[in-house]
């Protein structure tokens, strides 16, 4: 099908734009150091074709349809092969409306896109599928990352899939228990560096050069390609139709550049005719992205990131220029959220009965602000991306529950929802007493 198209890398930085074969193992571009994207050029089916081939192939067994990331293999034409493709069945992720939290959020209605039933729990699996089969296509031997957790556990599960060696570089202390839990199990090869996401990260990329390692973070571009199809999904959900604004939560920012080129490119091949506003929510203590976009000026690093919401506690996050042409680009816009604000919408997810990770409550926190300050008006049509699943980090949950969750700053987080189990004798009369 996609035979005729012809995909390449390309400099991300316009004022560059040199050029690659799509085979090249690149993060950055050798000529100027800007992040690099792929492209794709010649003849590809209409808008109204693909919608119709892609609700066809729902009805289809094949694996490469079965996924929800392949079953979109047109949107994203990368590889020559798709026996190169490995895949556990990722995305076919629900989209959840939610009065419970629409109301919280200020608006009249919501919609969560719940990424947290991945076959790893997380989005990252969108474009783990991609990059672990481009790294199939170049006959890599093994794969690393530097993570918060999820890239990790995705990563570890892909590559075990795959029959690649897994390598991982991990915060010491800063991850949830359940994400190292999973790259044990799936039996990656684990480090804990005693370091934090970005100094590891600059560790990575020295010795993926020195080892010869496919690198499998967000900067790797097959990566961004998979987690496109998080849009392309929902918007087949909603039969085509663009909503008003989509809502994520930024760390790195892979994400947001992902979500951004794919509604660029939805509108270009005509499955959308209007450009949704994407609204970035970072967390306080690591929103150098919200910095720059309401202050202005060069882009600064936060030294020293910190937040509950371990998966997003980033203080430099690699995908930025990406992320700034995107969110300008929809006329969108960037907001932070304290502590208390994520462990609260947290909560209130939960008791809408849908449940999700610290940092994907911070979209319905992130909603909330903006909502108040008139940004989003209450009866906007809103899609907000869940990217983990509420398993991931039962710590902060039982913690918050019991009113025990402290900030990173030492302050006692309130336990606004808390809900608190009762320890009782094994006497049906006390318990009946109790329930009355
Ligand atoms: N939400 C969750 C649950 C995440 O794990 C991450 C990132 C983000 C949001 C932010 O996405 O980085 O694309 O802006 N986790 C990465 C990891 C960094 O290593 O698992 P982003």
């Amino acid at each position: 099908m996609s035979s005729s198209v012809r995909a390449e890398l390309v400099c991300f930085e316009s004022s560059c734009r040199a050029r690659f074969p799509i085979t090249e193992v690149l993060y950055n571009c050798p000529q100027c150091g800007g992040l690099i994207e792929a492209t794709y050029s010649g003849p590809r089916p209409s808008g109204a074709e693909l919608r119709g081939l892609f609700r066809q192939r729902r009805l289809n067994n094949a694996p490469l349809d079965a996924s929800g990331v392949w079953r979109y293999r047109e949107l994203f034409p990368f590889l020559d092969d798709y026996a190169h493709v490995v895949t556990l069945r990722e995305g076919c992720t629900p989209l959840l409306d939610s009065p419970i939290a629409a109301q919280y959020g200020g608006l009249d209605r919501l919609a969560f896109k719940h990424q947290g039933f991945n076959p790893t729990g997380s989005f990252k699996d969108n474009g783990m599928t991609a990059g672990a089969s481009q790294a199939r296509r170049l006959g890599m031997k093994r794969v690393a990352c530097v993570s918060t957790g999820n890239t990790s556990a995705s990563m570890a599960a892909y590559a075990a899939a795959a029959g690649l060696e897994a390598l991982i570089f991990l915060p010491r202390g800063n991850i949830s228990f359940g994400k190292l839990a999973q790259a044990l199990e799936y039996g990656a090869r684990t480090l804990e560096v005693e370091a934090n996401f970005d100094q590891i990260l600059a560790l990575v990329r020295v010795l993926a050069a020195r080892l010869g390692i496919y690198l499998l973070n967000s900067m790797n571009p097959f990566r961004v390609e998979g987690q496109k199809t998080i849009v392309f999904e929902m918007l087949d959900q909603r039969d085509w139709q663009a909503p008003d604004w989509i809502v994520l939560p930024g760390g790195n920012l892979g994400n947001t550049s992902a979500f951004g080129k794919a509604l660029r490119e939805a509108c270009e091949l005509g499955l959308i005719d209007k450009l949704p506003r994407i609204a970035v929510i970072q967390a306080a203590g690591a929103a150098p992205f919200h910095e720059m976009f309401v202050h202005g000026g060069e882009f600064k690093a936060v030294t020293n990131p910190e937040t509950l919401a371990t998966a997003i506690r980033i203080g430099d996050p690699v995908s930025w220029p990406k992320a700034l042409h995107e969110v300008r680009s929809c006329n969108g816009t960037v907001e932070k959220v304290t502590e208390q604000e994520i462990a609260d919408a947290k909560a209130m997810i939960g008791r809408a009965g849908i449940g999700c990770e610290p940092a994907s409550a911070a979209t319905l926190a992130g909603i909330r602000k903006l909502t108040a300050a008139g940004v989003i008006a209450r009866n906007a049509d809103v899609v907000a991306a869940l990217t983990g699943n509420v398993l991931k980090d039962p710590d902060y949950i039982y913690k918050y529950h019991t009113g025990k969750l402290e900030a990173p700053d030492g302050v006692k987080l309130q336990s606004t929802f808390g809900n608190k189990s009762i320890v009782v004798p094994n006497d049906p009369d006390r318990i009946a007493a109790l329930l009355q």
